[in-house]
Protein backbone atom coordinates (compact mmCIF):
# COMPACT_ATOMS: atom_id res chain seq x y z
CA UNK A 1 0.00 0.00 0.00
CA UNK A 2 0.94 3.23 -0.82
CA UNK A 3 0.87 5.27 2.95
CA UNK A 4 -1.51 5.06 5.55
CA UNK A 5 -2.26 6.88 8.70
CA UNK A 6 -0.22 8.78 10.40
CA UNK A 7 2.31 6.39 11.94
CA UNK A 8 4.48 8.80 13.14
CA UNK A 9 4.20 11.02 15.83
CA UNK A 10 6.64 12.96 15.04
CA UNK A 11 7.52 15.02 15.11
CA UNK A 12 9.08 13.89 14.04
CA UNK A 13 9.76 11.06 14.25
CA UNK A 14 9.80 13.14 15.52
CA UNK A 15 5.66 14.50 17.68
CA UNK A 16 3.54 15.20 15.19
CA UNK A 17 1.66 12.98 12.95
CA UNK A 18 3.81 10.88 10.86
CA UNK A 19 2.69 8.91 7.99
CA UNK A 20 4.43 5.26 7.66
CA UNK A 21 5.28 5.26 3.62
CA UNK A 22 6.58 1.24 2.25
CA UNK A 23 9.65 2.66 1.10
CA UNK A 24 13.15 0.29 1.34
CA UNK A 25 14.78 3.70 2.83
CA UNK A 26 13.88 3.29 6.33
CA UNK A 27 15.07 6.70 7.15
CA UNK A 28 12.70 8.01 4.72
CA UNK A 29 9.71 6.31 6.87
CA UNK A 30 10.82 8.47 10.36
CA UNK A 31 8.91 11.26 9.88
CA UNK A 32 6.93 11.00 6.53
CA UNK A 33 4.20 14.23 7.79
CA UNK A 34 7.06 15.77 9.36
CA UNK A 35 8.26 18.48 7.29
CA UNK A 36 11.83 17.80 8.22
CA UNK A 37 11.34 14.06 6.77
CA UNK A 38 9.30 14.64 4.22
CA UNK A 39 10.67 13.63 1.05
CA UNK A 40 9.96 15.04 -2.16
CA UNK A 41 12.85 15.12 -4.45
CA UNK A 42 11.30 16.74 -7.62
CA UNK A 43 14.13 19.24 -8.10
CA UNK A 44 17.25 17.25 -9.77
CA UNK A 45 20.14 17.20 -7.50
CA UNK A 46 22.18 19.73 -7.62
CA UNK A 47 25.08 18.46 -6.35
CA UNK A 48 27.26 15.69 -8.02
CA UNK A 49 28.16 12.74 -6.34
CA UNK A 50 30.50 11.14 -8.09
CA UNK A 51 33.22 12.35 -6.52
CA UNK A 52 33.97 15.58 -8.44
CA UNK A 53 31.67 17.66 -6.40
CA UNK A 54 30.38 20.40 -7.68
CA UNK A 55 32.19 23.61 -6.32
CA UNK A 56 33.55 21.10 -4.22
CA UNK A 57 36.34 20.91 -2.16
CA UNK A 58 40.06 21.89 -3.69
CA UNK A 59 41.79 18.83 -3.65
CA UNK A 60 43.13 17.99 -0.36
CA UNK A 61 43.39 19.84 2.53
CA UNK A 62 45.95 18.89 5.22
CA UNK A 63 44.71 20.02 8.87
CA UNK A 64 47.22 22.00 10.90
CA UNK A 65 45.81 22.22 14.65
CA UNK A 66 47.79 20.25 16.73
CA UNK A 67 45.40 17.28 17.55
CA UNK A 68 44.76 16.47 13.22
CA UNK A 69 48.37 16.81 12.13
CA UNK A 70 48.70 14.02 9.72
CA UNK A 71 45.45 14.55 8.68
CA UNK A 72 43.64 15.15 5.58
CA UNK A 73 40.16 16.18 4.04
CA UNK A 74 39.03 15.63 0.87
CA UNK A 75 35.73 15.32 -1.22
CA UNK A 76 33.98 12.21 -0.32
CA UNK A 77 34.33 8.96 -3.32
CA UNK A 78 32.98 5.99 -3.92
CA UNK A 79 36.22 4.68 -2.73
CA UNK A 80 35.68 5.52 0.36
CA UNK A 81 32.87 3.59 1.24
CA UNK A 82 34.92 0.74 2.86
CA UNK A 83 36.65 2.94 5.10
CA UNK A 84 34.06 4.76 6.08
CA UNK A 85 31.72 1.33 6.61
CA UNK A 86 34.77 0.52 9.68
CA UNK A 87 34.08 4.12 10.63
CA UNK A 88 30.87 3.33 11.07
CA UNK A 89 30.68 -0.07 12.81
CA UNK A 90 33.40 1.77 15.56
CA UNK A 91 30.62 4.64 16.39
CA UNK A 92 28.04 1.68 16.52
CA UNK A 93 29.66 -0.64 18.99
CA UNK A 94 30.32 2.58 21.10
CA UNK A 95 26.58 3.56 20.80
CA UNK A 96 25.64 0.10 21.44
CA UNK A 97 27.52 -0.01 24.86
CA UNK A 98 25.59 2.44 25.65
CA UNK A 99 22.24 1.36 24.27
CA UNK A 100 22.09 -1.98 24.42
CA UNK A 101 18.71 -2.19 22.71
CA UNK A 102 19.78 -1.39 19.42
CA UNK A 103 20.32 -3.77 16.60
CA UNK A 104 23.12 -6.19 15.94
CA UNK A 105 24.47 -5.28 12.37
CA UNK A 106 26.88 -7.66 10.32
CA UNK A 107 27.73 -4.85 7.66
CA UNK A 108 28.12 -1.68 7.56
CA UNK A 109 29.08 -1.34 3.92
CA UNK A 110 25.32 -0.92 2.87
CA UNK A 111 24.27 1.36 4.94
CA UNK A 112 26.77 4.47 3.68
CA UNK A 113 26.57 3.22 0.17
CA UNK A 114 22.77 3.92 0.26
CA UNK A 115 23.97 7.53 1.76
CA UNK A 116 26.23 7.99 -0.65
CA UNK A 117 24.45 6.77 -3.64
CA UNK A 118 21.43 8.80 -2.88
CA UNK A 119 20.18 11.91 -5.33
CA UNK A 120 21.79 14.79 -4.33
CA UNK A 121 24.22 13.19 -2.15
CA UNK A 122 27.86 14.64 -1.28
CA UNK A 123 30.43 14.77 1.90
CA UNK A 124 33.64 14.68 2.92
CA UNK A 125 36.49 12.43 4.36
CA UNK A 126 39.52 12.29 6.30
CA UNK A 127 42.25 10.46 6.01
CA UNK A 128 45.32 9.58 8.51
CA UNK A 129 48.72 7.67 7.67
CA UNK A 130 46.08 6.84 4.11
CA UNK A 131 42.81 5.31 6.17
CA UNK A 132 39.73 6.86 6.18
CA UNK A 133 39.39 7.81 9.76
CA UNK A 134 36.08 10.34 9.56
CA UNK A 135 33.05 10.99 7.51
CA UNK A 136 30.23 13.07 6.86
CA UNK A 137 27.79 12.19 3.81
CA UNK A 138 24.63 14.58 3.54
CA UNK A 139 21.52 14.62 0.85
CA UNK A 140 19.42 16.77 -0.52
CA UNK A 141 16.44 16.77 0.34
CA UNK A 142 12.85 18.84 0.23
CA UNK A 143 10.05 19.33 2.27
CA UNK A 144 7.17 21.98 2.50
CA UNK A 145 9.89 24.92 3.66
CA UNK A 146 12.54 24.14 1.23
CA UNK A 147 15.69 22.54 0.39
CA UNK A 148 17.61 21.48 2.81
CA UNK A 149 20.85 19.01 3.72
CA UNK A 150 19.83 15.64 5.85
CA UNK A 151 23.10 13.81 7.69
CA UNK A 152 21.06 10.61 8.04
CA UNK A 153 21.40 7.96 10.37
CA UNK A 154 24.99 6.58 8.67
CA UNK A 155 25.91 9.69 7.38
CA UNK A 156 28.80 10.52 9.54
CA UNK A 157 31.45 9.03 12.32
CA UNK A 158 35.00 9.89 13.19
CA UNK A 159 37.11 8.20 15.67
CA UNK A 160 38.19 11.57 16.54
CA UNK A 161 34.40 13.55 17.97
CA UNK A 162 36.12 16.83 17.25
CA UNK A 163 36.89 15.96 13.82
CA UNK A 164 33.38 15.57 12.87
CA UNK A 165 33.53 19.93 13.04
CA UNK A 166 36.29 19.63 10.25
CA UNK A 167 34.36 17.17 7.86
CA UNK A 168 31.17 19.01 8.47
CA UNK A 169 33.05 22.44 7.23
CA UNK A 170 34.39 21.03 4.33
CA UNK A 171 31.08 19.32 3.29
CA UNK A 172 28.80 22.46 4.24
CA UNK A 173 30.79 24.54 2.03
CA UNK A 174 29.76 22.51 -1.12
CA UNK A 175 25.90 22.34 0.03
CA UNK A 176 26.17 26.49 1.16
CA UNK A 177 27.66 26.89 -2.55
CA UNK A 178 24.91 25.14 -3.66
CA UNK A 179 22.19 27.58 -1.59
CA UNK A 180 21.27 24.66 0.53
CA UNK A 181 21.66 26.56 3.91
CA UNK A 182 19.36 24.29 6.31
CA UNK A 183 21.34 21.48 7.30
CA UNK A 184 20.07 18.50 9.57
CA UNK A 185 22.20 16.08 10.94
CA UNK A 186 20.99 12.50 13.43
CA UNK A 187 23.66 12.17 15.63
CA UNK A 188 23.73 8.88 18.10
CA UNK A 189 22.34 9.95 21.66
CA UNK A 190 26.04 10.00 22.93
CA UNK A 191 27.55 13.09 24.88
CA UNK A 192 30.64 13.46 23.29
CA UNK A 193 29.45 12.38 19.72
CA UNK A 194 26.70 15.07 20.42
CA UNK A 195 28.81 18.03 21.69
CA UNK A 196 31.03 18.86 18.94
CA UNK A 197 27.90 19.46 16.71
CA UNK A 198 26.62 22.08 19.52
CA UNK A 199 29.97 23.96 18.81
CA UNK A 200 28.70 24.27 15.30
CA UNK A 201 25.24 25.91 15.93
CA UNK A 202 23.72 22.97 16.00
CA UNK A 203 20.28 23.02 18.24
CA UNK A 204 19.03 19.71 19.59
CA UNK A 205 15.48 19.47 17.34
CA UNK A 206 14.19 16.15 18.28
CA UNK A 207 14.83 12.63 19.67
CA UNK A 208 14.29 8.95 18.92
CA UNK A 209 14.12 6.60 21.80
CA UNK A 210 13.74 3.32 22.65
CA UNK A 211 12.35 0.93 25.92
CA UNK A 212 12.14 -2.54 26.49
CA UNK A 213 8.75 -3.76 26.51
CA UNK A 214 8.20 -5.22 30.18
CA UNK A 215 5.89 -6.33 31.99
CA UNK A 216 3.44 -3.38 33.10
CA UNK A 217 0.78 -2.40 35.86
CA UNK A 218 -1.82 -0.88 33.83
CA UNK A 219 -3.02 2.32 35.73
CA UNK A 220 -6.47 2.50 34.40
CA UNK A 221 -6.58 6.05 35.06
CA UNK A 222 -10.32 6.19 34.94
CA UNK A 223 -10.65 5.66 31.50
CA UNK A 224 -11.07 1.93 29.50
CA UNK A 225 -8.55 1.09 27.05
CA UNK A 226 -9.24 -1.61 24.05
CA UNK A 227 -8.42 -2.43 20.82
CA UNK A 228 -9.92 -0.20 18.27
CA UNK A 229 -12.22 -1.17 15.18
CA UNK A 230 -13.11 0.69 11.86
CA UNK A 231 -16.07 1.80 13.96
CA UNK A 232 -13.53 4.60 15.50
CA UNK A 233 -12.38 5.96 12.31
CA UNK A 234 -14.06 9.24 13.24
CA UNK A 235 -12.41 9.44 16.43
CA UNK A 236 -9.21 8.66 15.56
CA UNK A 237 -9.13 11.05 12.90
CA UNK A 238 -10.29 13.69 15.31
CA UNK A 239 -7.78 12.94 17.94
CA UNK A 240 -5.12 13.11 15.09
CA UNK A 241 -6.25 15.95 14.13
CA UNK A 242 -5.86 17.67 17.48
CA UNK A 243 -1.87 16.79 17.26
CA UNK A 244 -1.62 18.49 14.07
CA UNK A 245 -3.33 21.48 15.77
CA UNK A 246 -1.01 21.42 18.49
CA UNK A 247 1.82 21.34 16.19
CA UNK A 248 0.80 24.02 14.80
CA UNK A 249 0.76 26.30 17.78
CA UNK A 250 4.13 27.99 19.79
CA UNK A 251 6.44 26.43 20.69
CA UNK A 252 6.06 23.63 17.78
CA UNK A 253 5.44 26.32 14.78
CA UNK A 254 5.62 23.06 12.68
CA UNK A 255 4.78 24.60 9.42
CA UNK A 256 2.51 21.59 8.38
CA UNK A 257 0.28 21.76 5.73
CA UNK A 258 -3.19 22.91 6.76
CA UNK A 259 -5.59 19.87 6.97
CA UNK A 260 -9.10 19.84 8.26
CA UNK A 261 -10.69 16.98 9.48
CA UNK A 262 -11.71 15.12 6.27
CA UNK A 263 -7.70 14.83 4.98
CA UNK A 264 -7.32 12.68 8.51
CA UNK A 265 -10.90 10.64 7.61
CA UNK A 266 -8.95 9.65 4.72
CA UNK A 267 -5.78 9.53 5.94
CA UNK A 268 -6.81 7.16 8.87
CA UNK A 269 -9.27 4.92 6.18
CA UNK A 270 -7.41 1.90 5.69
CA UNK A 271 -5.87 1.73 8.74
CA UNK A 272 -7.47 -1.34 10.45
CA UNK A 273 -7.52 -3.40 6.92
CA UNK A 274 -3.44 -2.72 7.33
CA UNK A 275 -1.59 -5.59 9.44
CA UNK A 276 1.82 -2.67 10.04
CA UNK A 277 -1.13 -1.34 12.36
CA UNK A 278 -2.67 -1.63 15.88
CA UNK A 279 -4.85 0.82 17.32
CA UNK A 280 -5.89 1.55 21.25
CA UNK A 281 -9.14 3.77 21.97
CA UNK A 282 -9.31 4.87 25.87
CA UNK A 283 -12.44 5.82 27.02
CA UNK A 284 -14.49 7.59 29.88
CA UNK A 285 -18.03 6.69 30.22
CA UNK A 286 -18.37 5.54 27.05
CA UNK A 287 -16.87 9.03 25.49
CA UNK A 288 -13.48 8.26 23.51
CA UNK A 289 -11.10 10.72 25.60
CA UNK A 290 -7.57 8.98 24.01
CA UNK A 291 -5.96 6.94 21.03
CA UNK A 292 -2.21 5.57 20.60
CA UNK A 293 -1.02 3.77 17.28
CA UNK A 294 1.26 0.42 17.05
CA UNK A 295 3.62 0.70 14.31
CA UNK A 296 5.35 -2.31 13.12
CA UNK A 297 8.36 -0.08 11.47
CA UNK A 298 10.69 -2.21 9.12
CA UNK A 299 13.78 -3.19 10.81
CA UNK A 300 17.41 -2.63 8.72
CA UNK A 301 18.51 0.67 10.14
CA UNK A 302 20.86 1.64 12.66
CA UNK A 303 18.05 2.35 14.83
CA UNK A 304 15.13 0.07 15.00
CA UNK A 305 15.87 -3.00 17.85
CA UNK A 306 15.13 -6.40 16.88
CA UNK A 307 11.89 -7.48 17.49
CA UNK A 308 10.06 -3.99 18.00
CA UNK A 309 7.26 -2.04 17.48
CA UNK A 310 7.06 1.78 16.94
CA UNK A 311 4.62 3.61 19.04
CA UNK A 312 3.90 6.33 16.36
CA UNK A 313 1.27 8.27 17.70
CA UNK A 314 -0.68 9.47 20.85
CA UNK A 315 -2.74 12.23 21.82
CA UNK A 316 -5.41 12.86 24.46
CA UNK A 317 -8.29 15.44 24.73
CA UNK A 318 -6.97 18.71 26.03
CA UNK A 319 -10.07 18.60 28.82
CA UNK A 320 -7.97 15.61 30.17
CA UNK A 321 -4.93 15.71 29.94
CA UNK A 322 -3.17 15.00 33.41
CA UNK A 323 -5.49 12.80 34.63
CA UNK A 324 -3.93 9.37 33.70
CA UNK A 325 -5.60 8.70 30.48
CA UNK A 326 -2.03 9.11 28.89
CA UNK A 327 -0.27 6.94 31.54
CA UNK A 328 -3.29 4.28 30.90
CA UNK A 329 -3.17 4.05 26.94
CA UNK A 330 0.72 4.02 27.44
CA UNK A 331 0.96 1.29 29.81
CA UNK A 332 -1.84 -0.61 27.95
CA UNK A 333 -0.05 -0.62 24.64
CA UNK A 334 3.67 -1.51 26.17
CA UNK A 335 1.74 -4.80 28.38
CA UNK A 336 0.39 -5.51 24.55
CA UNK A 337 3.39 -5.48 22.43
CA UNK A 338 5.22 -7.79 25.30
CA UNK A 339 2.21 -9.89 25.30
CA UNK A 340 2.48 -10.03 21.28
CA UNK A 341 6.27 -11.08 21.23
CA UNK A 342 7.95 -7.38 20.90
CA UNK A 343 10.97 -7.24 23.25
CA UNK A 344 10.96 -3.43 22.52
CA UNK A 345 8.92 -0.45 21.74
CA UNK A 346 10.49 3.36 19.69
CA UNK A 347 9.51 6.27 19.69
CA UNK A 348 10.17 9.87 19.32
CA UNK A 349 9.33 13.51 19.55
CA UNK A 350 10.23 16.90 18.84
CA UNK A 351 12.09 18.70 21.50
CA UNK A 352 9.34 21.77 20.91
CA UNK A 353 6.44 19.42 21.46
CA UNK A 354 6.40 20.03 25.68
CA UNK A 355 4.16 17.56 26.80
CA UNK A 356 5.54 14.40 24.51
CA UNK A 357 9.17 15.76 25.43
CA UNK A 358 8.64 15.75 28.61
CA UNK A 359 5.82 13.02 28.77
CA UNK A 360 8.01 9.93 26.51
CA UNK A 361 11.04 10.27 28.89
CA UNK A 362 9.07 10.11 32.22
CA UNK A 363 8.04 6.97 30.99
CA UNK A 364 11.01 5.22 30.22
CA UNK A 365 12.10 6.15 26.79
CA UNK A 366 15.60 6.64 26.08
CA UNK A 367 16.88 8.89 23.28
CA UNK A 368 18.50 7.03 20.96
CA UNK A 369 19.43 9.91 18.15
CA UNK A 370 18.96 13.02 18.20
CA UNK A 371 18.28 14.96 15.20
CA UNK A 372 20.12 18.25 15.13
CA UNK A 373 19.52 21.15 13.21
CA UNK A 374 21.02 24.21 12.05
CA UNK A 375 20.07 27.23 9.50
CA UNK A 376 22.43 29.52 8.18
CA UNK A 377 22.12 32.66 8.93
C1 LIG B 1 1.42 13.49 25.60
C2 LIG B 1 -0.03 13.19 26.00
C3 LIG B 1 -0.54 12.07 25.11
C4 LIG B 1 -0.02 12.69 27.45
O1 LIG B 1 -1.36 12.33 27.79
P1 LIG B 1 -2.05 12.76 29.18
O2 LIG B 1 -3.44 12.27 29.11
O3 LIG B 1 -1.82 14.17 29.51
O4 LIG B 1 -1.22 11.83 30.19
P2 LIG B 1 -1.46 11.60 31.74
O5 LIG B 1 -2.54 12.48 32.25
O6 LIG B 1 -1.63 10.15 31.99
O7 LIG B 1 -0.03 12.00 32.34
C5 LIG B 1 0.46 13.31 32.22
C6 LIG B 1 1.13 13.70 33.54
O8 LIG B 1 0.12 13.81 34.54
C7 LIG B 1 0.43 12.95 35.63
N1 LIG B 1 -0.83 12.44 36.18
C8 LIG B 1 -1.62 11.49 35.64
N2 LIG B 1 -2.72 11.32 36.43
C9 LIG B 1 -2.60 12.18 37.45
C10 LIG B 1 -3.43 12.48 38.57
N3 LIG B 1 -4.56 11.83 38.79
N4 LIG B 1 -2.99 13.43 39.41
C11 LIG B 1 -1.82 14.09 39.20
N5 LIG B 1 -1.01 13.84 38.13
C12 LIG B 1 -1.41 12.90 37.28
C13 LIG B 1 1.27 11.85 35.00
O9 LIG B 1 2.06 11.19 35.99
C14 LIG B 1 2.09 12.64 34.01
O10 LIG B 1 3.13 13.33 34.64
P3 LIG B 1 4.65 12.76 34.54
O11 LIG B 1 4.95 12.54 33.08
O12 LIG B 1 5.43 13.86 35.18
O13 LIG B 1 4.67 11.47 35.32
C15 LIG B 1 -0.92 14.44 25.95
O14 LIG B 1 -0.28 15.49 26.64
C16 LIG B 1 -1.20 14.94 24.54
O15 LIG B 1 -2.10 14.43 23.87
N6 LIG B 1 -0.47 15.99 24.09
C17 LIG B 1 -0.73 16.62 22.80
C18 LIG B 1 -0.48 15.66 21.67
C19 LIG B 1 0.91 15.09 21.76
O16 LIG B 1 1.88 15.77 21.98
N7 LIG B 1 0.98 13.77 21.60
C20 LIG B 1 2.22 13.07 21.65
C21 LIG B 1 2.80 13.09 20.28
S1 LIG B 1 4.47 12.58 20.30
Amino acid sequence: MAASVSSNKVDLAVAGPRVARDDPDTARLELARDPVFARVAEEPARIRHDGHVGSGLPGRVALTDTAAVGTELRAFTVADIDGAARMLAERHARHRAVEPLLPAIDDFRPHVAREFSADGASGAVSLRAGEVDGYVIGTRQEDPIGPHVRIALAGSASREPERIRDLYAAASRIWVDAGLTRHFAFVPAVDDLVEPWHRLSFGTSAALAARASDRQAVPNGGATVRLSTAEDLRDAARLDLLLHEHLERAPSFSGLPQRDLDWFVDDWRTTWDDPKYTHFIAEREGRPVGHLLLYRRPAGDLRVPAASIDLANAATLPEVRGSGVGLALTAYAIEWARANGYRAITTDWRMTNLEASRFWPARGFRPTFYRLYRSIP
